[in-house]
């Protein structure tokens, strides 16, 4: 099993549709994937047409338990229209859990709830909240990867170096390397704002900046309006084929990683 968590503490930067675009994309290629919401917003959640105000079981329950075992975990997933995808979906009650801060082994409840459907999916992707809070530490903690969305516009930069340092703080206290991928997205060419972002990020990031981006595509709000993931919508759309790019980087990487793990083993 692999995991990836999506995060970036700006809002607006694509998170969710990066999960999900990237999750149906595995799902389309026969993998069972599992995606997380652990965003109070529930943005994902929704997508699916599941009510995070008035869902009963939730990714919520998981993080208050004390312990949680493999059914416990099972109970909570839902199925979504595509049958290799299944949701853990938020619930408002999150916001309560991302307020009662940081209590010991509060971080790594998440890592604990995946370790028991270790077996049941290939690609667990974790959505998380646009907070720097518990909850998305537990994104952080629970990853093998961990995808930065980036809008390419001015501001972003500066909020990608904070978010970064941040993550550096949690994987060192958490004695962990962590490889990151920023991507790129909401590119439009014809605005100087993305040119040049794109630009900064591919020399300021190197290898950690995937070359190519996701441009703007309003195919993406009407997939969300259906409830279906980008790729069952429209496969050929330019989003959609931008992301089937980012989807072969990013599983490249980690057979690479995985070549290193065992050499490192041997
Ligand atoms: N490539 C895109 N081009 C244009 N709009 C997009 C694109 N990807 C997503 N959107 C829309 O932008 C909005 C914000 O995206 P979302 O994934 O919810 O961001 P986040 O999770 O970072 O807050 C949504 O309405 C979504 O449908
Ligand atoms: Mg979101």
């Amino acid at each position: 099993m692999e995991v990836w968590a999506v995060a970036n503490q700006k809002g607006g930067v694509v998170k969710t549709t990066t999960t999900i675009s990237l999750g149906g994309l595995l799902a389309d290629k026969g993998h069972r994937v599992l995606v997380i919401d652990i965003d109070p917003q529930g943005s994902m959640t929704t997508y699916f047409g599941y009510n995070p105000e008035s869902i009963e079981a939730s990714v919520t329950n998981l993080l208050r338990a004390e312990n949680v075992t493999r059914s416990d975990v099972q109970a909570v997933v839902k199925k979504t229209n595509d049958p290799n995808l299944s949701l853990l979906p938020a619930s408002v009650g999150l916001a309560t859990i991302e307020r009662s801060g940081s209590q010991a082994g509060m971080g790594l409840k998440m890592t604990k709830a995946i370790s028991k459907v270790w077996n049941d999916f290939d690609y667990v992707l974790i959505d998380s909240p646009p907070v720097l809070g518990t909850l998305m530490i537990n994104a952080i903690a629970a990853c093998d990867h961990l995808l930065v969305p980036v809008q390419t516009e001015f501001l972003a930069l500066k909020s990608l170096e904070r978010m970064l340092r941040t993550v550096s703080m949690v994987t060192k206290s958490l004695n962990k390397e962590l490889d990151y991928t920023v991507i790129p997205t909401l590119y439009d060419q014809r605005t100087k704002a993305s040119v040049l972002t794109l630009q900064t990020l591919r020399s300021d990031y190197h290898l950690n900046a995937w070359p190519s981006f996701i441009p703007v595509d309003t195919r993406f709000r009407d997939a969300s309006k259906q409830g279906v993931t980008p790729s069952q919508f429209d496969a050929e759309s330019h989003g959609v084929v931008a992301y089937k790019g980012l989807l072969e980087e990013l599983m490249s990487k980690s057979q690479q990683n995985d070549t290193h793990r065992s050499r490192l083993s041997m």
